[in-house]
């Protein structure tokens, strides 16, 4: 959307953003079988610089420029993608793991349940509504997901994480849900 690359744009120009891969990215990316990652949303690829240092062959997907061309490292291995995700076209069956971190967009649920080849592993981790006087993320009710829903939404993978709770990082503290889950077999 326009008006979101226009805004991350500028966040991008003006801002600095983490460059350490998110915890739960460190933690559980080993359970996917090596292949092609999709880092959704990448941002500065903090993520995806972690996964291609693995050995992971990455595409990573942002809407704005300003932030790829400000990688958080040196893009080896990765192929950065400047593309609005409601036009991206995830392939079925291609990635051994999709990362989806600080971003939600319900649309993109099936397509990316479906982008994961048989054993490939989802890391999802956004943003969820908090209970009053708690630190909170985004404000728009679109932007933060509501109890139980990503369990909901990914049941039909193996779910072998999942939580809700406030994550503490100074950079972004906020209500978080958290989910790991395994594409079974067939
Ligand atoms: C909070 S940042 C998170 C970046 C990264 N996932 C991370 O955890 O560091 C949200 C990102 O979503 C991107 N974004 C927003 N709308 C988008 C869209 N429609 N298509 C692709 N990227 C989008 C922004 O450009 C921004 O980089």
């Amino acid at each position: 959307m326009r008006r979101d690359r226009l805004k991350w744009n500028r966040k991008y120009r003006r801002e600095a953003f983490a460059d350490q891969p998110a915890a739960i990215v460190r933690t559980y990316a080993h359970l996917a079988p090596m292949g092609r990652a999709l880092d959704v949303a990448c941002g500065n690829g903090r993520n995806a610089c972690y996964l291609a240092d693995r050995g992971f062959a990455v595409d990573a997907v942002d809407i704005a420029f300003e932030g790829l061309q400000r990688f958080a490292c040196r893009p080896t291995g990765i192929q950065r993608i400047c593309a609005d995700l409601d036009d991206f076209v995830i392939p079925p069956g291609r990635y051994s793991l999709i990362v989806n971190t600080r971003f939600l967009d319900r649309r993109l649920f099936p397509a990316l349940q479906m982008g994961l080849c048989p054993g490939g592993v989802l890391i999802f981790e956004s943003y969820r509504a908090a209970p009053a006087g708690a630190p909170s993320g985004p404000h728009r009710p679109e932007h933060l997901l509501k109890p139980d829903e990503l369990r909901r939404a990914f049941s039909r993978l193996r779910i072998v994480v999942y939580r809700e709770q406030p994550s503490l990082h100074a950079d972004a503290p906020a209500m978080k849900a958290s989910l790991v889950a395994i594409r079974p077999a067939n």
